[in-house]
């Protein structure tokens, strides 16, 4: 959007969150809130869109991502003062600037464009998104007079008993004139309960200067939650987890059980996947069509193909092909890639290895720092011993291979195609094709 300026702020520490992280720093489904901020007001595509940073600045300049440039406020003197620092990098500026608050991870950019469509349709010098709540505790106050056009917002300590009452709040989210904004900022005072520069002084000064503050009511309450307590981190986890369900149902994603599924808000799943109660789906994960996962697994920042079944089991920063399957009680840990039609059951722990193709691991194994190929059976029990107590060693095992069960293979090691290798072999020495090596240490047997 041409002429259109977001200021996200995220400075502040965030106190009654009782915690050592910022408090714009906290996930909500899997992301943090202020890049959840960032990220909608991304999708107006700004001209500018500015992050204001404070409170352990460098860690959420390093953790919030995307075409953004942060603003350093030096000292948290108040969300006007906040808004105020960005005005360096704004001063070729002129057009709406769209104040955003770094802990409504709710918020969606069509509501963001229906403030600002609202604004340029009413020529208002601000204007401000409201909703109505049962419980306006915490909240500013939006004022009306008796024609129902705004004259001010009073934060919560500093309204009288009869503006407490008023139930439409200030969601925090309010768009500028950019030359009123920066004219009005310049005489705001610290004359309130909190001694702050508050940018919700903003529409009073406008008004009485004679310049129009429009308002935007959205019914949608939940979109507007401002995280400033765990009890309100809970809240918005759970609304954007159901919000999140939601869209994959609508997109042809079986949910048994919404309430008890725990989706990220970047996974993609693909048609006709069923995913099975207490199952949760983090960061990138990819998951293809016809799917079935759960109950009680775990995914995260992983890659997995179609028509693939995932039972009881952990699964991260790997890949899993097409047809796979995986479980009951698997542990597949960074680096794991398994091609399709290959087979890892239960109690079954794989590391940074590479399965190929119709290849089994069905009972009770480790395999780390392997290569194995395809249509290889590797019998119950088996174990690669990966590390000499200093380094880890690679083994390689070619394809139609048998490893017989509670085979140990003494990495570094490679078995050759077709080989065979005997129940309760200790294999030291490298075995080649077709070749069958037995006992403790293994020796070839014709
Ligand atoms: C604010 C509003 C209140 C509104 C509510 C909506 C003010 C004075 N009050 O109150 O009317 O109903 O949000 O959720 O604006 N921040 C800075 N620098 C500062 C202070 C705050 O960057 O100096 C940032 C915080 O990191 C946070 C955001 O501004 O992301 C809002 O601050 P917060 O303290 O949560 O304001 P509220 O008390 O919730
Ligand atoms: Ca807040």
């Amino acid at each position: 959007m041409a002429n259109l300026a977001t200021i996200t702020l995220a400075a502040g520490k965030g106190t009654r969150m009782k915690s050592s992280l910022p408090k714009v720093l906290h996930q909500v489904a899997g992301k943090s809130m202020v890049q959840h901020v960032v990220d909608t007001a991304s999708r107006l595509d700004p001209l500018h869109n500015l992050v204001i940073v404070g409170y352990k600045a460098e860690q959420v300049k390093v953790e919030t991502v995307g075409k953004i440039e942060f603003v350093k406020q030096e000292q948290q003197l108040g969300t006007g003062h906040a808004v105020m620092q960005a005005k360096d990098k704004l001063t070729d500026f002129s057009g709406v600037v769209l104040v955003l608050y770094g802990d409504t991870p709710l918020l969606t950019s069509e509501t963001l464009q229906q403030l600002v469509k609202k604004h340029k349709v009413e020529e208002a010098a601000a204007t401000i998104l409201t909703t109505k709540v049962d419980d306006p505790t915490g909240y500013g106050r939006i004022i009306r007079d008796q024609s129902g056009y705004v004259v001010k917002i009073v934060e919560e300590r500093d309204t009288t008993a009869q503006e407490a009452k008023v139930n439409e709040i200030n969601t925090g989210i309010c768009c500028f004139e950019s030359e009123l904004l920066w004219d009005a900022l310049s005489k705001l005072d610290t004359d309130n309960a909190q001694g702050e520069y508050y940018l919700t002084d903003i529409p009073e000064i406008l008004v009485n200067q004679g310049d129009s503050v429009a308002a935007l009511s959205t019914s949608d309450t939940q979109q507007t939650i401002g995280v400033n307590n765990r009890k309100h981190l809970a809240e918005a986890e759970q609304a954007l987890r159901q919000k999140i369900c939601n869209s994959h149902l609508e997109n042809g994603v079986t949910i048994i059980d919404p309430a008890n599924t725990y989706i990220d808000s970047e996974v993609r799943i693909g048609q006709d996947s069923i995913i099975y109660p207490f199952t949760f789906l983090e960061g990138k994960t990819l998951v293809g069509s016809e799917v079935i996962i759960g109950p009680q697994t775990r995914v995260s920042d992983s890659t997995i193909g179609n028509q693939v079944k995932i039972n009881s089991s952990t699964i991260i920063d790997s890949q899993v092909g097409d047809r796979s399957k995986v479980g009951p009680y698997a542990y597949l840990r960074p680096g794991t890639k398994l091609a399709s039609e290959v087979k890892v059951g239960d109690f079954v722990e794989i590391k940074k290895s590479e399965i190929d193709k119709g290849t089994k691991i069905p009972h009770l194994s480790y395999i780390g720092d392997a290569l194995i190929g395809q249509n290889t059976n590797i019998g119950a029990g088996t174990i690669t011993a990966n590390y000499d107590g200093q380094q880890k060693h690679r083994t390689v095992i070619g394809d139609d291979v048998f490893v017989g069960s509670d085979s140990t293979l003494v990495a570094p090691l490679r078995i050759g195609d077709k080989a065979i290798t005997g129940a309760g072999s200790v294999v030291t020495k490298d075995v080649e094709a077709d070749d069958l090596v037995l006992g403790v240490p293994a020796e070839p047997k014709d």
